[in-house]
């Protein structure tokens, strides 16, 4: 099976206020890093900050982190949270798979460490009106970049039903994808299918009486799908590996963590790719999964894994 048990993160949240996202396996990211003072690091999937400000604090007060994330609304938060740092930060609104570009407007040489953390942020999840959660009402949008053209409303009262059954099958690994898609189509006849309540209902109803009643929402995969398709996730994670690998300086790393296989195969491949160079080793074989103490304070943590790889050469 290709994905694994959902996280809550990927279930949705409830849309409560005074959000918080804790930056999962925080000190493994911190020590796999290698950070010294006077690193320059790249943290590609900035969020709200709390990975850089760790990072910040191990390469001050020569270093420097470049912040990068495609929500500008993240990107605000974070600038807000790192200003104390805000003299060795560069914040660049734009999508990680233009690492080459957006590198390329400072005066750098490389860089010694890389971060991806990706997927959704609690913030994003928790906020209603940016329709990620199943949980909350909100409108079908799902765009992490709100400049962007297509939103899970587009795909979702456009696509063809073989299109909306494929996205929910390869991105989502949803068994009942056809029987998801027909139940759509159908819908959207009588009225455009707008919210996200409306939808988890909808995808609810499609499933046999029986697979109604699992741990995790229904929708779950179906949400999970038309995320990673609105905001073309893999092909993105793809690209700016190969784009990572090339702008890291010898002895520098990269480190990634993920939520589901779809994400870690990705990893896997391009780090497998870069290993066979020999330019580069894989910092350990396996995967790393966050500890029982994590878990316990952070059940957000419970599908993550992390891989890291550095550059010999
Ligand atoms: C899990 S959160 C990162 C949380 C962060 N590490 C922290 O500690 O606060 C992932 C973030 O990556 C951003 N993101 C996802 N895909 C991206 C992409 N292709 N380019 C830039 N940012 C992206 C999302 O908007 C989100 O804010």
């Amino acid at each position: 099976m290709l994905l694994d048990a959902p996280s809550d993160e990927e279930e949705g949240g409830s849309g409560v206020s005074n959000i918080i996202h804790k930056p999962v396996m925080l000190q493994e990211v911190i020590s796999m890093l290698k950070l010294r003072n006077g690193s320059t690091v790249v943290d590609a999937t900035l969020g709200m900050g709390g990975h850089a400000a760790a990072i910040l604090e191990k390469i001050l007060p020569n270093g420097r982190l470049i912040g990068i994330d495609k929500d500008e609304e993240a990107l605000n938060i974070a600038k807000d949270h790192l200003s104390y740092f805000s003299d060795s930060c560069m914040f660049v609104h734009d999508d990680f798979r233009n690492l080459d570009k957006i590198i390329g407007r400072f005066d750098l040489t490389g860089v010694d460490a890389i971060l991806f953390d990706v997927g959704v942020s609690s913030y994003q999840l928790e906020s209603a009106s940016r329709g990620f959660s199943i949980k909350a009402e909100g409108p079908l949008d799902m765009r992490m970049d709100r400049k962007s053209f297509i939103s899970a409303y587009d795909l979702l009262n456009n696509l063809t039903e073989e299109e909306i059954s494929s996205i929910l099958w390869r991105f989502g690994q949803e068994r009942f994808s056809r029987r998801i898609a027909r139940n759509i189509v159908a819908a959207r006849q009588r009225s455009p299918i707008s919210s996200t309540t409306q939808l988890a209902e909808l995808v609810t109803k499609a499933l046999p009486y029986k697979a109604r009643f699992h741990k995790i929402h229904p929708a779950t995969r179906t949400f999970q799908a038309l995320r990673i398709a609105v905001n073309r996730e893999l092909d993105a994670l793809d690209e700016a590996l190969k784009k990572a690998a090339l702008i890291l300086k010898k002895r520098g790393r990269i480190c990634v963590i993920t939520f589901h296989s779809l994400e870690d195969r990705i990893v896997k491949e391009n780090f497998r790719e870069l290993a066979r160079t020999g330019s580069f080793q894989l910092v350990f074989k396996k995967i790393l999964r966050p500890g029982q103490e994590e878990l316990k304070n952070n059940p957000r943590a419970r599908s993550a894994k992390m891989r890291a790889i550095e550059r010999v050469k």
